[in-house]
């Protein structure tokens, strides 16, 4: 199955990489209004191809997006040192209507899975571009990965055996939804206790940071996110391709708070299915209300 990404910068690059190695798909096209990047990008991750699993990797106009199952979209600016992911709105917004007319045209059957930030924003956007197309953002999911990673490691337990959500928006606002997480099948309360662990209010005020400022201390490490989100992109993919029905914190339009915004979705062949609305607490409840608030007035900006 064909899967392509516009925008052949750090995250598309990267994400393509990650489905080569895990063979998320057969076939993958990068494109780029940079054809010299998209090109040299699709020539070192094809390198790749024989010592994994054999995926035909190309680059190309958005006419070779033609066929694709999943189109991901991570064209666009990145977060500088200093800058939030919303100060990146006016700008990639004009990049998007620009370039959704053009990946619809050419892939008008895909779904479009959306990481450029400020992800919600642009989710809702793409919507609105792309009636016809099924679409959902990255959202949270990646959060949800730093979550459960923090929470892991206090645990001392394999991060895949440690579920937990992050809600609302891909941002400073966004919800660490402590009542939805588990180690083993425990609430991670009764889990720590029962193995005598250390936990207490600090400790997860600390886990709360880490995974809010995650990405702005690794931007000012390194200038840039793209291993995790890569690896989300390509999960998110493989749940689509494989109509796995997962459960992700992708974000998706939201009805009853009038924006996009992450929640558990079922992830199928066509997109999302269906929203599970965890059994939140009241102070949950009220700061993804906040959060809603906060895409809700950046959304009217547009
Ligand atoms: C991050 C970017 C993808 O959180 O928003 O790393």
């Amino acid at each position: 199955m064909k899967v392509s990404v516009v925008g052949a910068g750090l995250v598309g690059a990267t994400a393509a990489y990650a489905m080569t190695l895990r063979d998320s798909c057969s076939e993958l096209v990068l494109t780029d209004k940079d054809e010299a990047r998209a090109a040299a990008e699709a020539q070192d991750i094809a390198h790749a191809s024989p010592i994994s699993h054999g995926a035909r990797v190309s680059s190309g106009p958005f006419a070779a997006l033609e066929g694709s199952r999943v189109v991901i979209v991570a064209a666009g600016a990145n977060q500088q040192v200093g800058e939030s992911r919303l100060d990146l709105l006016q700008k990639n917004a004009a990049i998007f209507r620009e370039i959704i007319p053009q990946v619809t045209q050419a892939a008008p059957d895909a779904v479009l899975l959306i990481a450029t930030n400020p992800v919600d924003i642009l989710t809702d956007l793409t919507v609105k571009l792309a009636p016809q197309s099924a679409v959902m953002g990255s959202g949270t999911v990646l959060d949800s990965a730093r979550f459960r990673h923090l929470v892991a490691q206090r645990a001392g337990v394999d991060a895949t055996h440690v579920h937990g959500y992050v809600l609302g928006e891909h941002g400073d606002s966004e919800v660490i939804a402590w009542s939805t997480a588990t180690v083993a099948g425990l609430p991670v309360d009764d889990f720590m206790k029962a193995r005598r662990l250390d936990w207490n209010a600090q400790i997860r005020s600390e886990i709360e940071r880490g995974t809010r400022d995650a990405a702005a201390a690794i931007i000012g490490g390194k200038r840039a996110t793209y291993y995790g989100i890569g690896a989300a992109l390509a999960r998110i993919t493989e749940r689509v391709l494989g109509d796995r029905r997962a459960v992700l914190t992708v974000s998706a339009p939201t009805p009853e708070f009038g924006v996009s915004l992450s929640l558990p979705r079922i992830v199928a062949a066509g997109g999302v299915t269906e929203t599970v609305m965890p059994n939140l607490t009241d102070n949950e409840k009220t700061a993804l209300e906040a959060s809603a608030e906060v895409l809700r007035k950046a959304a009217a900006s547009l």
